[in-house]
């Protein structure tokens, strides 16, 4: 049954089709085909030779396709997982909307406002479920100082700080001027916003550098970077990354509020610490799908229920777009050299 309406009620297990068979598409795959009830995977979509075909001879499960088209027009998808390049994002939400298929979008979800807008609206005029990939909301450590702020025992938010560390091993060649901020801030932009609830960014300052490859500085490439983000209920917030941390990959989380303190994340592979002659040693974390794993898990199976019935997913295009502004906002103020308001990339 197609999700027209955008619900599936009647439903059991919802059909999900994967757009893009890359490295994050195919972690959603392997969600779709073995950590989660309720969906399965029907079909898996990529332009690249071979992709498609590979992916789903490795799970055992869904049919390969070159053809978007099919895609769309096939009653036994009811939604799609959208994992392709960033660029690509915003017209695929927008001809999976119309489709009246639910979507799942990686993100960012569009890398200008304008076509956040177009996919926003796509969405809400075919009445489906968009929910944008902003895991970090689903992991443990986060979702529980969420609640301490939604149930009060942590007051006011006062300063914020997220950051990100990637492991290193990046290929320059993928990376443009602006993928720090658009592709990897973009998640601690929008922890300062789901930590901070109910308050928007109004004014961001950046710096950043090429401190990982100096050789591709000339080419605008930025692997380093620090934002400043002021809140208009007055909060100040610190995001940080970086694309090389030679102990892997480390995120962490916090928030100093008006009743105390939550801190989140801390890198560590598990609570074991070795002493032995060489002193003392904690194994660290290698990569986003180790650390992540369950929350990739939660965000895919809170988007299956969405579809399932018919409610508003927990992330939104709404979210997506308010942490694209952040990203666009810091991009500017790091080639402009001074602090710039979230109402100037409204322009
Ligand atoms: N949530 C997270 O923490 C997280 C982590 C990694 C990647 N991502 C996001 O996932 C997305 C994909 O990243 P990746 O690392 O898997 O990239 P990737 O390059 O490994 O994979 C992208 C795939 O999409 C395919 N593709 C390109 N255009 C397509 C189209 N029009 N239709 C169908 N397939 C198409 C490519 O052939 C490739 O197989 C990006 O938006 C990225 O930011 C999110």
């Amino acid at each position: 049954m197609s999700a027209a309406a955008g619900s599936v009620g009647s439903v059991d297990s919802v059909g999900v089709a994967l757009v893009g068979a890359g490295r994050m598409g195919a972690f959603h795959a392997e969600t779709l085909a073995r950590r989660l009830r309720g969906a399965h995977l029907v079909a898996v979509a990529d332009p690249a030779p071979g992709a498609a075909e590979r992916l789903v001879d490795r799970l055992g499960t869904g049919r390969p396709c070159t053809d978007l088209a099919e895609l769309w027009a096939a009653p036994d998808i009811d939604a799609v997982v959208i994992a392709t390049p960033a660029r690509t994002h915003a017209d695929l939400v927008v001809a999976a909307s119309r489709a009246g298929k639910g979507v799942f979008c990686e993100k960012p979800m569009a890398v200008t406002l304008p076509d956040a807008d177009r996919a926003i609206d796509a969405a809400r005029r075919a009445g489906v479920a968009l929910q944008v990939g902003f895991n970090r909301r689903f992991a443990a450590d986060w979702r529980a100082a969420r609640a301490l702020l939604d149930d009060g025992t942590l007051g006011v938010p006062r300063l914020l700080r997220s950051l990100t560390r990637d492991p290193g091993g990046f290929d320059p060649a993928r990376v443009l001027p602006g993928t720090i901020f658009l592709e990897t801030l973009i998640h601690d932009f929008d922890t300062l916003r789901f930590l901070n609830p109910g308050a928007e960014a109004v004014e961001v300052s950046a710096t950043a550098g090429a401190l990982v490859e100096p050789d591709w500085a000339d080419r605008g490439l930025l692997d380093t970077a620090v934002v400043t983000v002021r809140f208009g209920n007055g909060a100040i917030a610190v995001a940080e990354a970086t694309f090389e941390a030679a102990y892997g990959y480390d995120v962490r989380g916090e928030v100093l509020a008006s009743g105390g303190m939550a801190t989140m994340g801390d890198g560590r592979r598990s609570g074991l610490t070795f002493s032995g002659a060489a002193g003392r040693l904690v194994e660290t974390v290698r990569g986003d799908q180790e650390l992540f794993t369950d929350a990739y898990t939660a965000e895919l199976a809170a988007f299956v229920e969405a579809v399932r019935a018919g409610s508003a997913p927990p992330v939104t295009g709404e979210d997506a777009r308010a942490a694209l502004a952040i990203a666009l906002a810091a991009a500017e103020s790091v080639r402009a050299g001074r602090p710039v308001r979230l109402e100037e990339v409204e322009k």
